[in-house]
């Protein structure tokens, strides 16, 4: 019998599966019913007791290397699979984050006038009179300071949230003489209500463009540069309108068609820098003219992704950003 049970231990040593059912069919033939190892043991009942110690324990411990043996191919057969099964898995979805909107549709804007040679310029949030209202042409006590509800953090000397980013233009022009050309964006602040359509907090970019001989009509031109480049090829007007700071000035509209509107979508204000801005920061307006111009982030990208409401954009729900995870 130990012969038996040798030469037993020999063939489960060779034994490897190839599949489950391998693993299925030598446990039948080993452990089964009539498997040889189930064999041995009815004929170990059979052996004179002086040899049943030795014999048995010889028998037990082949039963447990059957069942390892068992054991280890099972657990070999379940690796392969898994790393078959990671060969042909598609890759694990990777979450990339999103941009904000506004950040789409500044870097958009911005993309469009880098084309035409306009670089970035920053100026801070946080102004005085002099940059925000004064040498805008806006005097103390000019009506337009009633136009926006500033945030003050000091007075006298009038320290304040900017209202615009039309400061950028004095800031700039202290430092650099013509040729300019410069486009700036940022946070703007005014004391308005909160409602779907305003916000005390938003984005606005200007752009100021100053050199000998520039003309209305280069602005009307670059307007329309820009309008067919953000919205596809585009119908605009320009309306005659009043800013301190510049002479003629206009508000520009856009005919939009949506299924929702049809209609006059107003995109920016604009005009030819008045002279007194030109000497407030020592530019000889003899030499140079100028355009500049300013619009809102928000309202246009309100516009572009169909968006109803404002407030959107600042409360940082994650169900709305994740929207635009796709765009880049
Ligand atoms: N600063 C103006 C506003 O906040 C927008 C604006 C109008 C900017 C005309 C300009 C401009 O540069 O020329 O409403």
């Amino acid at each position: 019998m130990i012969k038996k049970i040798e030469q037993i231990h020999w063939d489960l040593k060779k034994f490897i599966a190839n599949g489950q059912e391998d693993i299925e069919t030598f446990k039948v033939k080993y452990l089964g019913k009539k498997g040889k190892i189930t064999e041995l043991f009815k004929e170990f009942k059979t052996l004179p007791s002086r040899e049943k110690k030795y014999v048995g324990a010889e028998l037990n411990r082949l039963k447990n290397e059957c069942s390892e043996i068992i054991f280890q191919n099972k657990y070999k057969l379940s690796k392969n699979e898994e790393s078959l099964e990671d060969l042909t898995k598609s890759g694990k979805p990777y979450i990339f984050g999103a941009r904000h909107p506004i950040s789409l549709v500044k870097n958009k804007i911005i993309n469009i006038f880098n084309q035409i040679g306009f670089t970035s310029y920053e100026s801070p949030e946080i102004e005085d009179d002099w940059h925000n209202f004064t040498a805008l042409n806006i005097p103390y006590y000019h009506p337009a300071r009633n136009m926006q509800d500033t945030f003050f953090i000091e007075k006298d000397p009038d320290i304040l949230l900017r209202t615009h980013t039309s400061s950028v233009q004095i800031r700039y022009m202290e430092k650099h003489s013509p040729p300019i050309r410069i486009l700036s964006s940022g946070r703007v602040y005014r004391n308005e209500a909160i409602s779907p359509r305003s916000h005390q907090m938003f984005h606005q970019i200007e752009g100021l463009y100053v050199d000998t001989k520039v003309s209305f009509s280069d602005l009307k031109q670059m307007i329309q540069y820009f309008t067919n480049s953000l919205f596809g090829s585009s119908r605009i007007r320009l309306r005659p309108s009043y800013f301190p700071f510049t002479v003629p000035s206009a508000e520009v509209d856009v005919y939009c068609e949506l299924k929702t509107k049809t209609g006059w979508l107003e995109i920016m204000g604009c005009g030819m820098v008045n002279t007194q801005v030109f000497r407030n920061v020592d530019i000889d307006p003899d030499k140079f003219s100028g355009f500049a111009f300013g619009m809102g982030i928000e309202r246009i990208a309100l516009f572009l992704y169909k968006i109803g409401d404002l407030r959107l954009f600042f409360e940082n729900d994650i169900r709305f950003l994740r929207q635009f995870e796709s765009i880049h």
